[in-house]
Parts: C-alpha cells; sequence; structure tokens
C-alpha cells in the first residue's frame, strides 16, 4: 500500500484523500483514518515529502486517539437525543389520548359571564366575561398556555392552566383559529406588562374554528420574510398583523376627522356616480368600458359634479374611489384611489389655499387630541410632528428657479416624450425651464430638501386640466398661468392638488376648445355658468398619498385595503 501524504498547509482533513494531490492536513488524522499505513509529510508546497519523525508520530497517535474519544462523544450525544426525541414523543402522543378523555364543562355556580369585545374592557375587570376572538399569538410555558386574542377591536392576553389547558383543543391549538374563551379579568400585577394592562384568567373555553397546523399553518403561509408578490396575493391575511390592521385603523379615524371638520365648516358630504361619461383629467388615464353600447369611464375626479351642487347645497365634499390608467408603477400610483375632495362656492385663490391649510391642519388636531388615533400615529410614526403653520407657498417659477439653483435637472424627451439617452445609455440631464412640467423626482427631491409642506401654486395652463381659471392681468407673452396648487408633503410630494375653476362660460368654451373635448358632452357643467356663475375654486386630496405622510408608510400600496395598480386587482 502506498504512502498517506499529509500537506499541512495545503492539505485538508475534510476533503483530503491522503493521496499527493489529496494530502491530509494533520498527521493525526492520517493516523486515525489509516492507523497501520507508512506517511509522507511536508510542512508546505516548498519542502519535499518525508517520513515523520518517531515523537511527531508518537503526539500523532494521541491525536488519534483524541478524535476517536470525540467521535464516540457525538455518538453518544446523538444517540441520547435521539432517545429523548422519542420519549417526548411518545410522551406527548400519551398526553393527547389522556387529553381526549377530558371534557370541560362551564361550572354554572361561578357568575353569569359578560359577552366583551376587547375595546375597552378596562371596566370590565374583576368580572367574569366571554370573548371570541382569533388566536393572534400563543406561547406554552411548562403547561400553562398563554394566548393572545384578537378581534380587531383589541388584543386581550388569555391564560389557560390546569385542566384547561390539558384538554385536546388546548394541546393542539393553533394561531388564528377562532376561540371563545370565558374567565375572570384581572389588572395584572406590578411589573407583567399585557395589552390593556390586565389578563383573563380562563376558566371555560371552546374552538369555534380551527386553523390548520403544520404544512398549512399561518405562518408557513404568510411570514415577515414572504417576498412581496406573496404579499400581494396574500393581502387578505397580511391585514390580520398589527402594523397592517393599525393603518387600516388609522385610516377609518382620518376619514372621521375629515368629515368631522367639514361638518364643523358647514361642507355637506355627496355621493358622485363612479360611472361617468366626462373626463376630468386627461383623456390618457381615462379607464373605459361599454355601457349599454355606449362609451363609458371610470371617474378620474368627482369635481365636475361637485361643482353643480354649489347652487343647491353650498360648499360640499366627496369621499369617492378615483380611477387613474396610468400605468404608473411609482410608490405613490394606484389605479384606484380614495379621493376626498371638497368644491367651495364665493372664495378666491388666497381663501383655497387657507381652506387646505386650515383642514389639513385641523384633521392632524383630531387625531392628535383622540387617544386612539393619537396611540395609532405613535405606533406606526413615533417621532410625527404635526406641521409648522403657515406652510410654505412656492410659486412655479420660483420653484424651476430653485431647482435650477439646486442642480436638481430633469430627463430630456425628444419630441414624442420619448427619454434622450447618450451613447453609454444614460439620460441626458437638463435644467428646468419655465414651461417644463415638475417631474415626480424633481419635486420629491425639493420637498425633502425643504423639508415641510410646501404650496406649490401658479403653474402653466399648458401643463394643466382645462377647467382651472387663469391668473388674472398677466402680459400677452410668455406662458399664461393658473390659479392652481399642489401641496407638497416631506417622504411624499404632492398630496394635494386644486384650483380655481372657470367661472366665465366664454373662457370655458375656449378651454374646451384647446382640450378638444366636444362640450356636447359637457352641457351640464356649462350649465353652472349659465345660470348664475360665481368664482368658486377646489381641490382633491389622495387619502393613501396623505396616510402615507402621517403614518410614515414607504407606499400608498400599505394605506389601502386592496391595492390596485397595473397588473394587480387580486384579492
Ligand atoms: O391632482 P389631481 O389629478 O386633481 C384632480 O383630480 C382634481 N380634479 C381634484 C379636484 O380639484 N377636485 O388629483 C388630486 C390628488 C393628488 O394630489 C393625489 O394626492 C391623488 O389625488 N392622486 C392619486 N393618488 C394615488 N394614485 C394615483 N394614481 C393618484 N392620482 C392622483
Amino acid at each position: 500500500m502506498s504512502a498517506i501524504h499529509i500537506d499541512e498547509a495545503s492539505g485538508s482533513d475534510d476533503t483530503g484523500k491522503g493521496t499527493p494531490d489529496l494530502a491530509y492536513q494533520s498527521l493525526a488524522f492520517a493516523v486515525y483514518t489509516h492507523p497501520t499505513a507508512s506517511y509522507l509529510i511536508r510542512k508546505d508546497a516548498s519542502g519535499t515529502y518525508e517520513e515523520p519523525t518517531q515523537s511527531s508520530l508518537k503526539k500523532a497517535k494521541k491525536g488519534a486517539d483524541g478524535i476517536e474519544k470525540k467521535r464516540k462523544k457525538a455518538e453518544e450525544l446523538a444517540e441520547r437525543e435521539a432517545k429523548e426525541k422519542t420519549e417526548e414523543r411518545e410522551r406527548r402522543e400519551k398526553l393527547i389520548e389522556e387529553s381526549k378523555k377530558i371534557v370541560l364543562q362551564e361550572d354554572a355556580s361561578l357568575p353569569a359571564a359578560k359577552k366583551a369585545k376587547l375595546v375597552g374592557l378596562a371596566e370590565l375587570r374583576g368580572q367574569r366575561i366571554r370573548v371570541r376572538g382569533w388566536v393572534h399569538r400563543l406561547r406554552d410555558q411548562k403547561g400553562i398556555i398563554f394566548v393572545v386574542l384578537r378581534d380587531g377591536t383589541g388584543y386581550l392576553q388569555c391564560v389557560l392552566s390546569g385542566q384547561v389547558a390539558q384538554t385536546y383543543e388546548a394541546l393542539t391549538l393553533t394561531l388564528e383559529s377562532t376561540i371563545e374563551l370565558t374567565g375572570s379579568l384581572q389588572e395584572l400585577p406590578e411589573g407583567k406588562t399585557a395589552p390593556g394592562g390586565h389578563e383573563l384568567s380562563v376558566d371555560y373555553w371552546k374552538v369555534l374554528g380551527a386553523a390548520p397546523g403544520a404544512e398549512e399553518a399561518f405562518t408557513n403561509r404568510l411570514n415577515e420574510q414572504s417576498d412581496a408578490s406573496i404579499q400581494a396575493d396574500l393581502r387578505h391575511l397580511v391585514i390580520r398583523g398589527e402594523t397592517a390592521s393599525a393603518i387600516l385603523k388609522l385610516r377609518a379615524a382620518l376619514l372621521s376627522s375629515f368629515r368631522d371638520s367639514y361638518a364643523a365648516h358647514n361642507l355637506l358630504e355627496v355621493t358622485p356616480p363612479c360611472m361617468v361619461q366626462t373626463q376630468v383629467e386627461g383623456g390618457a388615464t381615462l379607464f373605459k368600458f361599454e355601457y349599454y353600447g355606449q362609451q363609458a369611464f371610470l371617474t378620474q375626479s368627482s369635481q365636475l359634479y361637485l361643482e353643480t351642487c354649489l347652487p343647491s347645497l353650498g360648499d360640499v365634499f366627496c369621499i369617492q374611489e378615483s380611477f387613474r390608467a396610468e400605468n404608473s408603477h411609482t410608490r405613490r400610483h394606484l389605479s384606484e384611489y380614495t379621493h376626498l375632495e371638497a368644491e367651495l362656492a364665493f372664495i378666491d385663490f388666497e381663501e383655497l389655499m387657507s381652506h387646505i391649510e386650515n383642514t389639513i391642519c385641523e384633521v392632524v388636531d383630531r387625531l392628535l387630541e383622540n387617544p386612539s388615533s393619537a396611540a395609532l400615529i405613535k405606533q406606526l410614526n413615533p417621532t410625527f410632528e404635526k406641521p409648522a403653520r403657515p406652510f410654505k407657498r412656492l410659486n412655479y417659477v420660483d420653484a424651476i428657479k430653485w431647482l435650477n439653483e439646486h442642480g436638481i435637472q430633469h430627463e430630456l424627451e425628444d419630441a414624442d416624450g420619448n427619454v434622450v439617452k447618450d451613447e453609454q445609455g444614460n439620460s441626458k440631464m437638463v435644467d428646468h425651464a419655465v414651461g417644463d412640467d415638475i417631474a415626480e423626482a424633481a419635486e420629491r427631491r425639493m420637498t425633502d430638501i425643504l423639508g415641510t409642506p410646501i404650496f406649490l401654486y401658479g403653474f402653466p395652463a399648458e401643463l394643466k386640466a382645462f377647467y382651472m381659471k387663469k391668473i388674472p392681468s398677466q402680459s400677452g407673452d410668455g406662458p399664461v398661468f393658473t390659479e392652481s396648487c399642489d401641496l407638497l408633503m416631506p417622504g411624499v410630494g404632492e398630496i394635494v392638488g386644486g384650483s380655481m375653476r372657470i367661472a366665465d362660460m366664454e373662457e370655458l368654451i375656449v378651454a374646451y376648445g384647446r382640450e378638444g373635448i366636444d362640450p356636447a358632452a359637457y352641457y351640464w357643467f356649462t350649465d353652472q355658468r349659465k345660470y348664475g356663475t360665481c368664482e368658486h375654486g377646489g381641490y382633491g386630496l389622495g387619502v393613501e398619498r396623505f396616510l402615507a405622510w402621517l403614518a410614515k408608510r414607504y407606499t400608498v400600496r400599505e394605506c389601502s385595503l386592496y391595492p390596485r395598480w397595473p397588473g394587480r386587482a387580486t384579492p
């Protein structure tokens, strides 16, 4: 038999074979694996293979004994662990067999239980209550089972010990099962924490709807590491989470606050239609459909309908879905979003901007005054501070100057709107000029640098919708500007778009022509100017964008119950 080779520098005891090409690294290992062989050893590739000295062989034999000892120990440990595992399995099987014999009976001598929701339980401390909900968290600690129950209104820690923790249902309970628990509600002792500062000491309980375990277990379908497309497919399960549900709760509080604020200022809520036959914000972003043989659209904005309400109802608002076929995949665009729009009569442009600022600040104040919405803001956006007033106002022309002074450029586009690229395939960047649209990226950078809410106002008519009022008394040269404003928020960008509207009928007819709109379909909108016109203005606020700002969310997709974006309409 040929000698076993050892190279102390480049050999390996793991992958080596003891050949000259694949030498071992240690003599001890060589002796351990080939006790009767002869050996050739070298320090490294620069040396030659030689027979080991007697003393190093002696040392290596000791080392080989050590390796054998280690192996034996590991084998013993593995055996012991396997045995323990079997014992544990047998113990559990036995426990489960035993558990099947335990049938819980509600103790009729206990006080009658009060059916309760998990919100506002503090008043029921010391009493016997019955609650129902989903198993949000589950922990077994030496035979005592801790369940955090969730019912949508809140969370409650429930403690099962003794017989109630030994039933078959208790031993096989899974996350997201629905259960009903009865017991006494106790204030937590000093130093312990649980939601609401109390816990339920359970004396009777049952499973209402068991959720699967093993492969099909909830956490196997969805967990924090699940990738974005799985999260989107499983949105119905995602919303059970603490963060997603907190966002939806804050959203509800936000809508209530807007309604309360509008009611306090005599704006009346109306519900305009979603199926319409007129465009508001340009034909390119209309979702079209066939409506009993006619063409119809999903509404882009309820503004035109709100305008028609002014003579009958005074100032109005609506909270209605708007639809935009924008094919935008950005973190602030949805194909369907909740649009909060208001329209006010007999105001001027300055009053319009003040009203928007007042409304937003009042809504934020209301949310912070209410303990439950304040707690949600604290949970989602711990560093939230209400915006300083008055909001910064920045004229469009000054904004263009500001962007250029700060080296914020935009992509050059050719006449067809295609981005111009250089030989390396990089977009060609150029300074902004008056008349340019301020693109999302530039707008966002400006907002983030300034770090406060900004009213950007006075956009060129060319860039804006047909209905916007022009700034009076402008000289004949250069672009015509409008009484329009966008409210930009740090982190999100535009959350509100508003303007004064053309009040003069002739001017409106000209504006239809510029947009290539057939006035016939807009007869009802034109009539507003015919039968008692008035100076008026209004705005639209993207609810998901406002919420993204308030709750500091990365994308508006987190702020919608079931968000829709290009390619996504499920669930
Ligand atoms: O600026 P926009 O297009 O204005 C209008 O529709 C006006 N007719 C509103 C009015 O004056 N009554 O949209 C208003 C707001 C934007 O500022 C933005 O917050 C939101 O609606 N928005 C969107 N939100 C999510 N996804 C989209 N694709 C959005 N498009 C607009």
